[in-house]
């Protein structure tokens, strides 16, 4: 999400004349594009800003920003300690960028845009790394509330693009040469649901799947809630929809997902994947998950195990809870000490590792849809993501970046595979 909203501000700036530069000593506009998930994200920016700090000293014009969810969720109180800074521009405003680099040379510092709930733009333009991946934003915001989450507060509430401007869009990209998308949004499966007239993600995927040259849908992040039988069907029935999910459960016990305000069982969760995995036996499955949650008990936590193994996820992403200040969840007691939320976090890395080295054996001698995407480490290698978004590297030539070939896979390790091109 936070690289597709940096392409969207280089993209916009662009259009306005800006060159966007890879040295950031030579750039004259330096925007910090944000998160504050955790509280260890924004202590990272404001190390960074501390750094950039140093340049204005000799720079006194360089232009200095912080963009993305920081702006919205401190507002202000960036200024506080970073008085230096000259613009805050929250996700949702990035089209004004190009008015308040102006402002600050004529108006002077101190530039501000955060409204969280800004009215959607149809159309952003975008700055695009791949000739042949990209992203697309179909929602901005989330309506879910859940309790440690700061998201709401900084991206707003949910409002969907309407269904003719991404496949416009979509389409545009398959003529220049775009061979996948992945389209995103905060609960992207809940796409579309409150629009004037509302357009279910699974038709939206139906139009997606008709467009000539796309060749890979992917979509993240999807929200258990609306995981319906017309999403769990798209499996089976769409040939362009990839086989691979990101389905955050975030805890195994019913009494924290409630505390979460998570909206389903842990029996719910279960029964869901199961029916995923019925439409599509092969489905790579990954998920995210919060240790430490105020209160969680041992028990509570050896829960989040057992669903973890029962799952057999394929990978995850495991974070310690941070307490994000005006959640929900400011108002239960961060009673889980640091040292016992390091230990949850590790013993539930291990049982990933674990169960991720096994499923991985059976890829071996299987022989994978690979899009190659770059050259390798090694001379002569290519590296690429196949249909369940792993990446696989293979020997060949720089000629075969951005083709699909058919690699059989030859070797593992955790995070990657290894294939010889077949053809
Ligand atoms: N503390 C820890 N992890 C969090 N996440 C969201 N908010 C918090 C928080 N306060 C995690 C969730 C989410 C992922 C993007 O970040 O697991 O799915
Ligand atoms: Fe945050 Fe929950 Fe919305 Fe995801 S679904 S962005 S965790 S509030």
């Amino acid at each position: 999400m936070n690289v597709a909203d940096s392409g969207h501000m280089a993209g916009i700036l662009k259009q306005d004349g800006y060159e966007i530069t890879q040295n950031e000593a030579a750039a004259d506009v330096v925007l910090l594009n944000t998160c504050s998930i955790r509280d260890l994200a924004e202590e990272k920016v404001f190390s960074k800003l501390g750094e950039l700090k140093e340049r204005k000293v000799d720079e006194p014009n360089l232009v200095l920003g912080v963009c993305g969810c920081m702006a919205t969720n401190l507002k202000k109180g960036i200024f506080k300690r970073a008085p230096y800074v000259d613009i805050l521009c929250g996700p949702r405003s990035s089209k004004h960028l190009p008015r308040m680099i102006n402002d600050v040379f004529e108006k002077g510092r101190s530039q501000v845009e955060v409204e969280p709930n800004e009215a959607l733009e149809e159309f952003l333009p975008s700055v695009r790394e791949s000739a042949f991946k990209a992203w697309v934003n179909i929602t901005q915001g989330c309506d879910e509330r859940c309790t440690y989450c700061v998201v709401p507060n900084t991206r707003g509430d949910q409002a969907s693009r309407q269904p003719q401007s991404i496949i416009d869009e979509i389409k545009g990209l398959a003529e220049q040469g775009y061979k996948e998308v992945t389209l995103l949004g905060q609960t992207v499966n809940a796409y579309g649901l409150e629009l004037a007239e509302p357009y279910p993600f699974s038709k939206l995927i139906e139009s997606i799947q008709a467009i000539d040259g796309i060749e890979w849908i992917r979509f993240v992040t999807s929200h258990p809630k609306y995981v319906t039988p017309d999403f769990i069907e798209m499996f089976a029935k769409f040939p362009k929809v990839a086989p691979f999910l990101h389905l955050p459960y975030q805890a195994g016990s019913n009494r924290i997902l409630k505390r979460m305000a998570r909206r389903y069982t842990r029996e719910e969760y279960i029964e869901k994947i199961n029916a995923l995995r019925a439409a599509c036996p092969d489905l790579n499955l990954s998920t995210d998950i919060i240790v430490g949650f105020p209160e969680e008990t041992e028990e509570e936590f050896q829960e989040t195990l057992d669903v973890y193994k029962e799952a057999q996820f394929d990978s995850s992403f495991c974070f310690k809870y941070s307490q994000r200040p005006n959640t929900p969840a400011m108002n239960f007691k961060d009673t889980v000490p640091e040292a016992v939320k390091k230990e949850r976090l590790e013993r539930l890395l291990a049982l990933q590792k674990e169960i991720a080295y096994v499923r991985n054996l059976k890829n071996l001698g299987k022989v994978h849809r690979v899009l190659f995407e770059n050259v390798g480490r090694k001379e002569g290698s290519l590296r690429g993501h196949n249909q369940y978004n792993q990446v696989v590297i293979s020997s060949g030539g720089p000629e075969l970046i951005g083709q699909f070939r058919d690699v059989l896979i030859v070797e593992n390790s955790p995070m990657t595979l290894y294939g010889e091109i077949k053809n």
